[in-house]
């Protein structure tokens, strides 16, 4: 298997085709709900895609702080957010691709961009995403919160900000 090639964009930065197979992508890894999904992705900060030729395998991002949301998601899971706290999300590994790192490789690098607050929304039977929130730094806070998918709950998990010392 080739090795892939990995680049870091601002939204802004990514021409229409490219968010058009982000999009795709990320309903392909069906974790999310579609409603608006290109304009979620719009707003986000940074996106992440892994590529193997020319075939998108991976994408991870990191979203726009969004004071409201953080609120829901604190009030949820009992954890509270600083309103900077910016989430991480949108990583789906294509799903020819998994299981060979590539998540892994993809989120430590976006992952290196940031220093501020951060955190992600994961659900709680979710190994792959916990081990590579692990291995960033991320740790688990507050409590479990049942999900929309029937018998399934979220965990929230908290990366706090990167002091000087700390790199
Ligand atoms: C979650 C997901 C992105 C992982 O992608 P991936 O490229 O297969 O992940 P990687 O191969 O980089 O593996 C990441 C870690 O999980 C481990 N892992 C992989 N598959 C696993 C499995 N089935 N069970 C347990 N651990 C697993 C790997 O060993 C690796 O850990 P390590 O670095 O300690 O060795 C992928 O399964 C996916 O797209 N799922 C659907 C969308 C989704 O759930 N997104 C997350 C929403 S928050």
């Amino acid at each position: 298997m080739p090795r892939p090639t990995i680049v870091i964009k601002s939204v802004a930065n990514l021409s229409t085709e490219a968010m058009r197979r982000i999009e795709a992508l990320v309903t392909l890894g069906d974790e999310v709900e579609n409603e608006d999904l290109d304009q979620r992705l719009a707003r986000c900060q940074k996106i992440a895609i892994a590529k193997v030729g020319d075939e998108l395998t991976c994408t991870a991002a990191l979203k726009a702080a969004r004071p409201w949301k953080n609120a829901s998601v604190s009030k949820m899971s009992g954890f509270t957010l600083s309103d900077d706290a910016v989430e991480f999300g949108y990583v789906v590994t294509h799903p020819e691709f998994r299981q060979q790192g590539m998540a892994r490789d993809l989120c430590a690098k976006i992952l290196e961009t940031i220093k501020g607050n951060l955190y992600a929304t994961v659900r709680s039977d979710n190994d792959s995403m916990r081990r590579i929130l692990e291995s960033n730094g991320f740790v688990k806070a507050g409590h479990a919160w049942a999900s929309r998918q029937p018998d399934k709950s979220l965990n929230l998990w908290i990366r706090e900000s990167i002091s000087a010392e700390d790199v």
